[in-house]
């Protein structure tokens, strides 16, 4: 089962992306992630990821789509995979085409968390991240038991430098721009779905696990 899940910044990607991770028991593929430990560990991708990232700007889709195409390649990808955050443009997701064809995979579904952008910032502003773990929180709508320490981990927690509110409505601007054609993109294909992603956490996965129970392979 190949499941890409797509929505705004703050939307709950990650969040809903963990839990289905662990409900259909397939790997969990952020390229967000994948960029911020780049970034953690100091590589020279890490370093030009971070210039983009701290203004709010995509990174450029050549050197996305050799990361994915790279990370999709492993074994543990043969079976399903969950994809968030990625493809995030029209040549992303004709690119996630040609890579799905070439390793004889295709796309069950596109899950869309559809959240409107007064929330979206509200979320974003208060949202902590485990450094340890990456387990994420938020001060009011998912706080930790213990402030600024991870319940699952004991580590510190902190903000995304991309979580200002500059950044986060820099990011909201370029999610209009360059992200949302692709829905078009997959609703041509008959993949799509929309989720109404402004609920508790919990009422949103009894949606997104629902539908993906239902869609084959
Ligand atoms: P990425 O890390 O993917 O960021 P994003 O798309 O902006 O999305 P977020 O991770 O901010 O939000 P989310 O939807 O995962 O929400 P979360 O679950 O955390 O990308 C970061 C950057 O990397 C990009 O700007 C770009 O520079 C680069 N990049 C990454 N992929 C790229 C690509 N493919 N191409 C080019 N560049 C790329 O939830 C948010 C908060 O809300 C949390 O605090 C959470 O606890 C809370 N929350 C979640 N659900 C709910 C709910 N239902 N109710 C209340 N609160 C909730
Ligand atoms: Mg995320
Ligand atoms: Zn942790």
């Amino acid at each position: 089962m190949l499941i890409v899940i797509m929505g705004p910044p703050g939307a709950g990607k990650g969040t809903q992306a963990e839990k289905l991770a662990k409900e259909f028991a397939l790997p969990h593929i952020s390229t967000g992630d994948i960029f911020r430990s780049a970034v953690k560990e100091g590589t020279e991708m890490g370093k030009k990821a971070k210039e983009y990232m701290d203004k709010g700007m995509l990174i450029p889709d050549e050197i996305v789509i050799g990361i994915v195409k790279e990370r999709l390649s492993k074994p543990d990808c043969s079976a399903g995979v969950l994809l968030d955050g990625f493809p995030r443009t029209v040549e992303q997701a004709e690119a996630l085409d040609e890579v799905l064809d070439e390793l004889q995979l295709k796309i069950s579904a596109v899950v869309n968390v559809d959240v409107h952008e007064e929330e979206l910032i509200g979320r974003l502003t208060g949202r902590r991240v485990c450094r340890n773990c990456g387990a994420t929180y938020h001060l009011k709508f998912n706080p930790p038991k213990v402030r600024n320490i991870c319940d699952h981990c004991s580590g510190e927690l902190y903000q995304r430098s991309d979580d200002t509110i500059d950044t986060v409505k820099e990011r909201l601007a370029i999610y209009q721009k360059q992200t949302f054609p692709i829905i078009e993109y997959y609703e041509h294909q008959d993949l799509f779905k929309n989720i109404d992603g402004a609920r508790d956490i919990d009422a949103v996965f009894a949606d997104l696990a629902d539908h993906l129970k239902k869609t084959k392979d």
